[in-house]
């Protein structure tokens, strides 16, 4: 399997060519982000995806101080988190952490760039995400991706730290 070195080599682009993203690629990331484990199975989910123009401008603008990258997508997807379908109460954060984690990976598979962009506890970030999107009080925006052919040649980061490992008790180590 490749899914070590999908792993090793995903980085977060904010620079994206003007080359299309499909609609089929766009179906593979939400099929990705849906198969991720959740507590109890919960799936306490919902997927935005933005791929008109002037709104994913505004999000440039309400969201990330007119940051360029969602200008140069080609779309974006908003992961919100359902407190009524968590599995087990207050665990939406983590499963939306596994969706938006299988989003990176998948991006990265089909030779796409993305950026996790947190959107969860930034209330600015919350409020424009409302006006932009329209998404209902009873849903909690979570995180939003911006997805595009990378236009950056990002190199793997190796990040392993054998000091942040411990052994059988804190504090031992090989
Ligand atoms: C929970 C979380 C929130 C993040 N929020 C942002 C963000 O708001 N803006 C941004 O540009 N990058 C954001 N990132 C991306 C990180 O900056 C990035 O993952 C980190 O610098 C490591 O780089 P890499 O993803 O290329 O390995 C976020 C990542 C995570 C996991």
């Amino acid at each position: 399997m490749e899914t070590i070195k999908a792993i090793m080599t995903r980085r977060s682009y904010h620079q994206f060519k003007d080359e299309p993203v499909s609609d089929e690629q766009i179906k593979t990331i939400l099929e990705a982000a849906m198969n991720a484990p959740s507590a109890g199975d919960g799936r306490p989910w919902h997927f935005v995806v933005v791929k008109d123009r002037q709104k994913l401008n505004m999000l440039a603008d309400k969201i990330d101080e007119g940051n360029t990258m969602f200008k140069q997508a080609k779309a974006a997807i908003l992961i919100c988190g359902d407190p009524k379908k968590e599995g087990f109460p207050g665990f939406y954060p983590q499963d939306c952490s596994c969706a938006a984690q299988n989003i990176y990976l998948a991006a990265h598979d089909l030779g796409l760039g993305s950026v996790w962009i947190a959107i969860w506890s930034v209330p600015p970030r919350i409020q424009g995400i409302k006006e932009v999107l329209n998404t209902p009080d009873s849903v909690e925006p979570f995180a939003i991706f911006p997805i595009g052919v990378p236009a950056e040649d990002l190199k793997p980061e190796y990040r392993y730290d054998e000091t942040l490992v411990h052994y059988d008790s804190w504090g031992e180590q090989k």
